[in-house]
């Protein structure tokens, strides 16, 4: 399946867009800052109702404005969002009681410049990268993430309220549930790191001709959590918060024997960050049985005529492709869909082959 159109009415500077989509390569075209990224923004946010960009929603909401509606046609599921202070989902019209319900409806894989940070960011991001992805076919997942996360708040404010060497009144509770919470969090997380590497190493071999290894790093000794609550306590009330546990893992990458983060060149890790997408993508295929829009951002603009080779040919293989770029070359590759964005008197034009689209 893929996306037949796209409705945007408020969404950062579309007033009011209606777009149809069409299957295969659809080459979004333009300069800087004419809004290519807003209108792949809108599809992610289709399926994942957050951002790649920012963790505010309000960021989203045009200048002036106090909401946004945005919507998609997949197939013949639509999905709309509706934002204002608060988010809400509709799918086929239907108001979704729980985000996490409806999560992925719309299955796409993003390839953006902020993922090079999955190599070289915090491990927060990585946690993030792992969580997403594991969302995308484990819908419970999102929920007992979030039964950890409000435990994990609650111990946080106990242990910067403690003294060392009193008793806590009512920390248990927040133990048990964090150690009943982080034992399925860390399995679908290695399952997944697991299962992404087989996917990885032949698409990073196919990229690079190099290995890649993938490894989980567990952020506490999860046979004991309770015990270990206990033991380190002192610490982490000095500490003043949770110094054990899921939320403390990271994801290791090595090349060539070494951590990327630490030795590997700009490029390999831009390479490892498009397999990582990749392979992501293929393992959707696999676990779901269809196959997700792909949408990148840039990040392919700096890569050289071999590698892009490659990359288009890995593209080829799926339903639905969404690039974003500056670089007005890429069009002569194939018979690829072209959209292109033009700003007007500071409001954005588009036009689908000769016709134009959108105006304001
Ligand atoms: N909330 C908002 N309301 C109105 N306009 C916004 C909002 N947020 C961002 N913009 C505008 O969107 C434009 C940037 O759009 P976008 O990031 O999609 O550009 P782009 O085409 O991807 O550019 P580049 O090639 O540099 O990546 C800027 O002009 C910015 O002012
Ligand atoms: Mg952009």
């Amino acid at each position: 399946m893929y996306l037949k159109s796209l409705y945007a009415k408020n969404f950062r500077n579309f007033k009011t867009l209606k777009l149809d989509l069409e299957p295969g390569i659809n080459l979004i075209l333009g300069d800087n800052g004419v809004g290519k990224t807003n209108l792949v923004e809108i599809v992610y946010f289709l399926s994942t109702f957050g951002s790649f960009r920012t963790p505010n929603d309000d960021d989203l909401v045009r200048f002036g404005e106090s909401y946004f509606i945005i919507s998609g046609m997949y197939g013949d599921v639509k999905v709309e969002v509706r934002y204002a202070d608060k988010k809400k989902v509709l799918v086929n019209k239907v108001k979704q009681e729980r985000l996490s319900n409806a999560f992925s409806t719309i299955p796409v894989i993003a390839l953006t410049s902020s993922d090079l940070e999955i190599v070289d960011g915090a491990p927060v991001r990585r946690r993030r990268f792992m969580n997403i992805g594991i969302s995308m076919y484990k819908r419970p997942y999102i929920d007992i993430l979030s039964l950890y996360s409000r435990a994990l708040k609650q111990r946080n404010s106990l242990l910067k309220h403690a003294t060392t060497g009193k008793e806590i009144s009512g920390i248990e509770i927040w133990e048990k549930q964090l150690a009943m919470n982080a034992s399925p969090i860390v399995t679908a997380r290695k399952d997944y790191i697991n299962r992404l590497l087989h996917y990885a190493v032949p698409v990073f071999y196919s990229l690079t001709g190099q290995d890649i290894e993938i490894a989980y790093k567990e952020g506490a000794d999860y046979e004991n959590l309770m015990e270990q609550f206990k033991q380190m306590r002192k610490k982490e009330i000095e500490r003043g918060y949770t110094l054990y546990g899921p939320h403390r893992d990271d994801i290791i990458f090595k090349t060539k024997g070494h951590s990327a983060k630490v030795s590997a060149s700009f490029g390999i890790k831009r390479l490892i960050t498009i397999a990582l997408r990749i392979a992501q993508a293929r393992m959707l295929t696999q676990i779901r049985g269809e196959e997700p829009i792909l949408i990148l951002d840039e990040m392919i603009g700096e890569l050289d005529k071999e590698k892009l080779e490659l990359l288009s040919d890995l593209l080829m293989d799926y339903e639905q492709v969404l690039i974003a770029t500056t670089r007005e070359d890429l069009q002569e590759r194939g018979d690829y869909n072209i959209y292109r964005i033009e700003e007007r008197d500071g409001a954005p034009f588009i036009r689908k082959g000769a016709e134009t689209i959108h105006s304001i």
